[in-house]
């Protein structure tokens, strides 16, 4: 068996385009248009290159875009001033503030300050809160680019044996909470998990958000499955370049998987795409209207 290739690049681009014509519908009908403050502190360069890309995604899709570029040095009490601001200003219906932030600052306390119905990235307590519980909460932009794409692949995911490996609070514990939410068996796989081999071989679903090149052997997959890798490692090559690989061994896992995620090429390009769609959703909640059907 070859795996069908799940393409978030294409998938990503028909999503963008669904949230520019909402983003047109709540101009015309409503007056409205949403607004996303950046916020980024420092000058890491992953963290800039993430920035300048969503500044442009925003743009494109027919929003405002607003860009705080902080120095590295800011104090926390300044960057909490910021924040308090923006939670303030109506022009602003989402608020991000890139992670990582330089060490002296309390990323917690940051993104705890962040008004829960401006929190497009949906880290705040509240939000991750009403998660857990069945809520209207903002859901982290990956795992639901994720889901997304698991839905339109599978539909129906109830009773499946889903696993999970990373424990983060930005994928791994969220995505987890959505696949129960469908009814999933889930079981979260992490660095402590014995016998991984055997854990991933049961999953019907298998969603790779560990961080480590190619730690996830093909060969463990179970017949089938379906594979969301959401892995972005760099490797070094024979030639002195590097390559992008994700967490999973992708020219084997795609001899025994159903569908499979591409590195690059898979939830990479979600990740935006949903950060976009979050912040339609806080405006329309914000306003106390319905989301546009497009
Ligand atoms: N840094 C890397 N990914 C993310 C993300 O999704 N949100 C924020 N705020 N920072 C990040």
């Amino acid at each position: 068996m070859t795996a069908e290739l799940i393409d978030g690049k294409a998938f990503s681009a028909t999503l963008k385009q669904d949230i520019a014509k909402q983003v047109t519908v709540l101009k015309e009908k409503h007056n409205l248009i949403p607004g996303l403050a950046v916020v980024i502190v420092g000058e890491d360069p992953a963290s800039q290159i993430y920035v300048r890309n969503k500044n442009i995604s925003t743009k494109e899709a027919g929003m405002n875009s607003f860009e705080h570029r902080l120095p590295e040095e800011t104090t926390e009490e300044d960057l909490l001033a910021l924040v308090e601001k923006l939670n303030n200003d109506p022009a602003v219906n989402g608020i991000l503030v890139q992670l990582p932030l330089p060490k002296h600052i309390n990323e917690s306390a940051v993104i705890n300050a962040i008004s829960p119905a401006k929190d497009v990235d949906g880290f705040h307590v509240i939000n991750s809160g009403l998660l857990a519980t069945g809520g209207d909460a903002i859901v982290p932009c990956t795992p639901l680019g994720c889901l997304l794409m698991l839905k339109d692949k599978l539909g129906n995911m109830s009773g499946l044996d889903a696993v999970v490996i990373g424990r983060s609070n930005i994928v791994g514990k969220p995505m987890a909470q959505l696949l129960l939410n469908e009814s999933c068996t889930v079981t979260i796989a992490h660095s402590r998990t014995r016998n991984l081999p055997e854990v991933v071989g049961r999953a019907d679903i298998v969603v790779a958000a560990v961080g480590r090149p190619e730690i996830i052997k093909g060969d463990w997959i179970k017949e089938g499955a379906t594979v969301i890798d959401v892995g972005i490692n760099r490797v070094p090559k024979d030639d002195g370049k590097s390559r992008i690989v994700g967490d999973v061994e992708f020219d084997e896992a795609v001899k025994k998987a159903g569908a499979i995620t591409p590195v690059p090429g898979g939830v990479g390009p979600m990740t935006i795409a949903c950060l976009l769609k979050n912040t339609v959703t806080a405006t329309c909640r914000q306003a106390g209207i319905d989301e546009p059907d497009v």
